[in-house]
């Protein structure tokens, strides 16, 4: 196995231990880190929940959770008694304040046990509307000064507008030190947005064409084929510009934006991102209708399935006007984007589950080539799958072959499953460890957020204060709404068709 240094000592103290994201995300993350010798020598994971639950069927709960959700679903017996001795549950109701002595203690023994002081992580994966009041009970205790070992680490949504995540951020400051507070966005942590840096910063090939000189338009879908599964609650405060833009589209558009980083040192590349979402232009309250569509998902058929519609799932309202779907057009103003659409699109329940970065070069300058030979022309693209596909395809025009001069795209495709052995870690492994090593890279810097709400605030001020008169306005299994093809058609674009369409 590869030699490396493994983070010190930990204790992970998880809010919402008993939840959904530990069960499919975070515990097996933990596993996989142990399995390839990445936790540290000694640590304890410690799932706070208000369930009651003995060690042994936390533990169990757990195991169901890697057997579902991981990329190794078998654990190996040793190997998980090893593991899972080091992980316990602590029953406690979070909103009260004299329960959060039991933590306090528990750092003492532990430190005790392990003969250092370990890092003192708190996890919060908790409902957006209770970070608040945790923090503001953890903030207090003797460990939280210690600004070197003690982190507390945040989900989305941070925030469920610019003055919320103002205020948050106002709170935590006054709390931890930035130094300590890790926000996540989990796309940060998946190896093949990491690699869009590689791409653009370890070759000398692409940046000289990378502008506007060179680029015509760049669109990047998430789209998703699951309803809101369950999480209609969730869902009818956040919708997808809220869950979806707001985050983890704007850090892709911010990874292909975004100027050559001095050094790969956090705040580097994190002031790198930030000049991209300062300089995205503002869209105007009475343009937004030209800029931005949203959808929501009727009731239909998928892959044979009879499906709900939005306002049927259980949690909603039944004329709720959430939106499902967003397409919106960005610009950049700045030199190397002057006048380059962005297009970005998301949405629940569409043709395929695929999240896709598409670069469409412009045509070439003069064709030199016969009509007939060429009536299959189309310009350069660079096409970045990020999920579930891992590949990058160069697309570029090839001589068929034969004795009649003919024209047709091909594609120059880097597959992570060719190149690799098709085990990579996943976003929350990469993202925990750097957790634990005290790098803040992937995370999210106050600033970020706050640049990034105030991108979307003229969306979601003019979708809260109007009704969408025509929702629902797309079919379960489409492409979302038709005025998301005018978005762009009326640039005298398309949208990209996805390579993958896998129907999950
Ligand atoms: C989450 C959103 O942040 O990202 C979900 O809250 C969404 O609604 C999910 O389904 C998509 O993540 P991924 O990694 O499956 O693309």
């Amino acid at each position: 196995m590869e030699q490396h240094k493994r983070p010190p000592a930990s204790l992970l103290f998880i809010f919402g231990g008993s939840g959904d994201l530990n069960h499919r995300k975070l515990t097996p993350a933990l596993y996989n880190l142990f399995m390839d010798d990445w936790m540290p020598e000694q640590f304890s994971i410690i799932g706070i929940g208000r369930r009651p639950f003995t060690n042994d069927d936390y533990r169990k709960h757990l195991l169901d959770g890697i057997q579902q959700f991981s990329r190794r679903k078998d654990p190996v017996d040793g190997d998980w008694e090893k593991f899972s001795t080091q992980v316990s549950y602590l029953q406690m109701d979070a909103s009260v304040e004299e329960e959060y002595q039991q933590i306090a203690e528990i750092v003492k023994e532990k430190e005790k046990e392990f003969g250092v002081h370990p890092n003192v992580i708190f996890y919060l994966s908790v409902a957006p509307q209770l970070v608040p009041d945790i923090v503001s009970k953890l903030g207090p205790l003797n460990i939280c000064s210690d600004t070197k070992c003690t982190r507390v680490v945040i989900e989305k949504p941070f925030g469920h507008d610019l003055d919320s995540a103002k205020q948050l951020n106002k709170q935590l400051a006054s709390l931890f030190d930035e130094e300590q507070i890790y926000r996540i966005d989990h796309y940060l942590g998946k190896e093949t947005v990491q690699n869009i840096l590689a791409l653009r910063f370890a070759n000398a090939l692409f940046e000289p064409i990378w502008n506007r000189s060179y680029i015509d338009n760049v669109q990047i879908t998430a789209a998703e084929t699951v309803g809101v599964e369950g999480r209609g609650d969730f869902y009818e405060n956040s919708g997808a510009l809220r869950d979806m833009v707001q985050n983890h589209i704007l850090q892709l558009l911010c990874y292909v934006a975004m100027e050559a980083p001095v050094s790969f040192e956090a705040n580097e590349i994190r002031n790198k991102t930030v000049d991209v979402l300062n300089a995205i232009r503002r869209i105007q309250p009475e343009e937004v209708y030209m800029h931005a569509v949203r959808g929501q998902y009727a009731a239909g058929w998928m892959n044979g399935k009879e499906v709900k519609g939005y306002r049927d799932e259980s949690k909603v309202d039944a004329q709720s006007s959430v939106e499902t779907f967003a397409a919106v057009k960005f610009y950049i103003d700045n030199w190397r984007w002057q006048n380059v659409p962005f297009y970005v699109r998301t949405g629940k329940r569409l043709n395929g589950k695929s999240t896709v970065i598409n670069i469409q070069f412009k045509p070439a300058p003069h064709y030199a080539f016969p009509p007939e030979a060429a009536e299959t022309w189309r310009p350069n693209r660079l096409t970045i799958s990020i999920a579930p596909d891992m590949d990058i395809r160069l697309r570029f025009q090839g001589k068929r072959p034969g004795q009649t001069l003919n024209l047709n795209p091909v594609d120059m495709v880097f597959s992570y499953k060719d190149a690799y052995d098709g085990n990579e870690p996943e976003a929350y492994e990469t993202l925990l460890l750097d957790v634990m090593e005290g790098n803040a890279t992937l995370f999210m810097r106050s600033d970020q957020i706050e640049a990034a709400w105030k991108v979307i605030m003229p969306i979601l001020d003019n979708w809260n204060n109007t009704t969408p008169t025509s929702f629902p306005n797309y079919s379960p299994g489409s492409w979302g709404p038709e005025d998301a093809a005018a978005l762009v058609a009326r640039d005298g674009h398309h949208w990209i068709s996805l390579p993958n369409k896998d129907k999950k």
